[in-house]
C-alpha cells in the first residue's frame, strides 16, 4: 500500500537452541535484578536500526543485503552486563570476532549509500535481556552461550496487543536458517 511504514532492523536472528537458551537467561536475570524479561521469541542481536522506512524502499534493502560478503562465524556470548541508564540488561561477548564488525560496517555502508543514516554511536553488540531492571547486574558466565551464527536478516518491528512483536522479512544468505 503506497505510504505504508515499518519500522526496520538488521539483526542476527538465534536459531532454536540459542533462543532458548537466552530466553532462559533472560528469564534468571529479569528475576534477579527485578526486570521484564525479553520474551524467547524476540530474542536477537540489532546489526543496524533503520526506524521507520517507507514499505517500497524493502525491495532495495534486500537486494543490499544479497550483494552482502558474509562469512559464518562463533559467537561466544560471555558476559552479562547492564546499561542503568536506560534500564537493560544485556548479554555480550568479551570478544567480538571480525566477522561481525566487517558485517555490521558493510550493512552501514550500504545503507549510507541508499541514504540512510544509522546511529552516529559506536557498534556495541548484546541481545537485550530484560528491560526496566531496578538493580544492577554484571557477571561472566561460567559456561558461554555458544552461537553458530550462519545467517542474518531483515526485520520488522511490529505492535500487536501485548507490544512489539518481531516479524522476519528475509535472511541472507538465502536458504540460511534464521
Ligand atoms: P535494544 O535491544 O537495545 O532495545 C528493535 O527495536 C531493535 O533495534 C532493538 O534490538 C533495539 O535495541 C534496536 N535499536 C537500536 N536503536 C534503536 C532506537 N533508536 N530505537 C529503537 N530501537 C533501537
Amino acid at each position: 500500500m503506497p505510504g505504508t511504514t515499518l519500522r526496520l532492523f538488521f539483526a542476527l536472528w538465534p536459531d532454536s537452541a540459542t533462543r532458548a537458551a537466552v530466553g532462559a537467561l533472560a528469564r534468571d536475570v529479569a528475576r534477579e535484578a527485578g526486570g521484564r524479561a525479553v520474551a524467547a521469541d524476540n530474542v536477537h542481536l540489532t546489526l543496524a536500526f533503520l526506524g521507520e522506512q517507507r514499505a517500497e524502499i524493502v525491495p532495495k534493502l534486500c537486494a543490499s543485503a544479497a550483494g552482502l560478503a558474509f562469512s559464518a562465524f562463533r559467537l561466544l556470548l560471555d558476559e552479562v552486563g547492564c546499561w542503568r541508564n536506560t534500564g537493560i540488561a544485556w548479554l555480550g561477548a568479551s570478544e567480538t570476532p571480525a566477522e561481525l564488525g566487517v558485517l555490521q560496517s558493510g550493512l552501514a555502508r550500504t545503507l549510507a549509500g541508499l541514504g540512510i543514516a544509522l546511529d552516529p554511536r559506536p557498534f556495541s553488540p548484546h541481545l537485550t535481556l530484560a528491560r526496566r531492571i531496578a538493580t544492577k547486574v554484571q557477571r561472566r558466565l561460567p559456561q558461554p552461550v555458544v552461537w553458530n551464527v550462519v545467517s542474518f536478516a531483515l526485520v520488522a518491528s511490529e505492535l500487536d496487543r501485548s507490544g512489539s512483536r518481531y516479524r522476519v522479512v528475509d535472511v541472507w544468505p538465502r536458504g540460511g536458517s534464521a
